[in-house]
């Protein structure tokens, strides 16, 4: 952590929050959409929070200020180190680690697998894991779909990733990969005195382990991938094993292990969210789930989703970005400064954090015309911008798997309205409750399946 500039008065930052710091990480944690939203309506758009033992963070909502945080230097805005509470679940060689050099060359070697025409032979993939989601779900009965959709993400990141669909790895890394995510869940467990080892019936406990397990099991893999030689495999595995850094050198294990679980942690945990939200939003909002079926019918003519429809549900997409927009699943991302700067007219010490609200600013009155109404046609034509509207972040650290996230989530739910008539129990809200970094709807999104094709 940079430590406190001596000759910088803190007081001069923009005003925030009177409630102690401590107050601040507890409505952090439990009531994060009041307290950023409460905030904004008494100081505006740029406000201080402070949690005990961090720096000082600034929000902004401004897009005029979050396109000077993303588009500055990456010598001056450092990332890696605001991710830091990240490190035990995804490792310290793990791209959302590192900043600079180190992070402009893992971020090389991880983006060829989740870019243009490769998305392309993943949608049978894809399309088959969301047929194995909604065969699973019970009929008649009131579920949390969120469970449901974060199996299907998981089997879609062990499938296209690892390259695995069935077997003992599969079912393991599928059951261990889920106790991770719900095990990390917990808001308290951002905190990092809370992640030590207090005893057998923990948290932090049962976590390591299944952490440990995991690491046993990828090790296999990679040693059998090894050994096999099989040089037909085209999997994400295949190819970081293949990787080499820019001086030559092979990627180590480690480095491997680390990346394997950003992509697992990343992945499933934030698209399964974003399913969850837009199953609600659909079945909420009259007239989504109509016009979604009427280009369904009118682009599918009777066929099964495949690659070459995609680019053709339009209306589809825009459903997709308008659930990004008012229910984004991550609020905030955060840039450490590395040297004094003015933003937004302010002028900021090294060492506190700049954080573009992707919630708040995804609710701007002047942007969002009626900002809390759910309105898929903002995203027609050419929609906002990328400091309007930004739920994979931005700048060099933009979200790795966007495209994928977005790809798989038209698939899903195009399969989902295809075959099955969902409804929503009354009194549901759906209101924000957070599973560690990312918010969800409450109670896994509750809905009912009342048939199934
Ligand atoms: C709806 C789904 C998703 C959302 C909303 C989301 C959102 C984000 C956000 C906000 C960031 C931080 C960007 C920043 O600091 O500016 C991020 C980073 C990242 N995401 Fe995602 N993500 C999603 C899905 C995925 C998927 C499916 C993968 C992998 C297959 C993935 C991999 C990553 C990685 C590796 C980074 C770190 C990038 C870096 O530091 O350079 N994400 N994501």
């Amino acid at each position: 952590m940079t430590p406190r500039a001596r000759s910088f008065d803190y007081s001069s930052l923009p005003p925030g929050p009177k409630l102690p710091a401590i107050a601040q990480v507890f409505a952090w944690a439990f009531r994060p959409t009041q307290f950023m939203s409460r905030a904004a309506r008494k100081y505006g758009e740029t406000f201080t929070i402070r949690f005990p033992g961090f720096p000082e963070e600034i929000l902004y909502s401004n897009p005029k200020d979050i396109k000077k945080i993303f588009t500055g230097s990456v010598e001056d805005l450092h990332a890696g180190k605001g991710n830091e509470i990240l490190e035990p679940l995804v490792g310290r060689h793990s791209v959302f680690l590192l900043d600079g050099k180190r992070h402009k060359e893992q971020r090389k070697l991880l983006l060829p697998p989740f870019h243009g025409e490769r998305m392309h032979s993943y949608c049978e993939q894809m399309r088959k894991a969301a047929n194995e989601m909604i065969d699973s779900l019970p009929m008649d009965q009131t579920v949390g779909i969120h469970a449901y959709t974060k199996r299907f993400t998981l089997d879609v990141i062990l499938k296209i990733v690892l390259g695995i669909s069935e077997g003992h790895h599969f079912i393991r890394l599928r059951k261990l990969l889920g106790n991770v995510l719900d095990g990390a869940s917990s808001p308290l467990l951002l905190a990092k005195m809370l992640q030590v080892d207090l005893g057998p019936f923990t948290a932090w406990r049962r976590l390591s382990r299944s952490l440990t397990e995991i690491e046993k099991i990828l090790f296999q893999l990679v040693d059998e991938r090894r050994a096999s030689n099989d040089s037909t495999q085209i999997d994400v595995l295949a190819m970081l094993i293949s990787a080499k850094h820019e001086d030559g050198r092979s990627i180590t294990f480690d480095e491997l292990r680390d990346e394997i679980m950003t992509i697992l942690v990343a992945g499933g945990e934030t698209t399964s969210s974003a399913l969850a939200w837009a199953v609600f939003h659909i079945l909420k909002t009259p007239g989504v789930l109509n016009k979604i079926r009427e280009e369904l019918a009118t682009v599918l003519d009777g066929d099964d989703v495949s690659a070459q429809h995609l680019p053709k549900l339009k209306y589809l997409e825009c459903v997709v970005k308008e659930t990004l927009r008012l229910s984004p699943v991550i609020p905030t991302v955060g840039r450490v400064l590395q040297r004094p700067m003015t933003i937004g007219g302010h002028d900021l010490p090294a060492g506190v954090v700049v954080v573009p609200c992707i919630y708040l600013t995804h609710r701007r009155e002047d942007i969002y015309p009626d900002p809390l109404m759910f309105k898929p046609a903002r995203f027609q034509d050419d929609g906002p911008g990328p400091y309007e509207f930004f739920p994979f972040g931005g700048g060099i650290r933009r979200c790795i798997g966007a495209a994928f996230a977005m790809y798989e989530m038209k698939i899903l739910l195009a399969q989902i309205v295809l075959r099955t008539n969902l409804e929503l129990p009354a009194n549901y809200r759906g209101r924000v409750t957070r599973r560690s970094i990312t918010f969800t709807p409450e109670k896994g999104m509750l809905v009912k399946v009342k048939s199934r094709k």
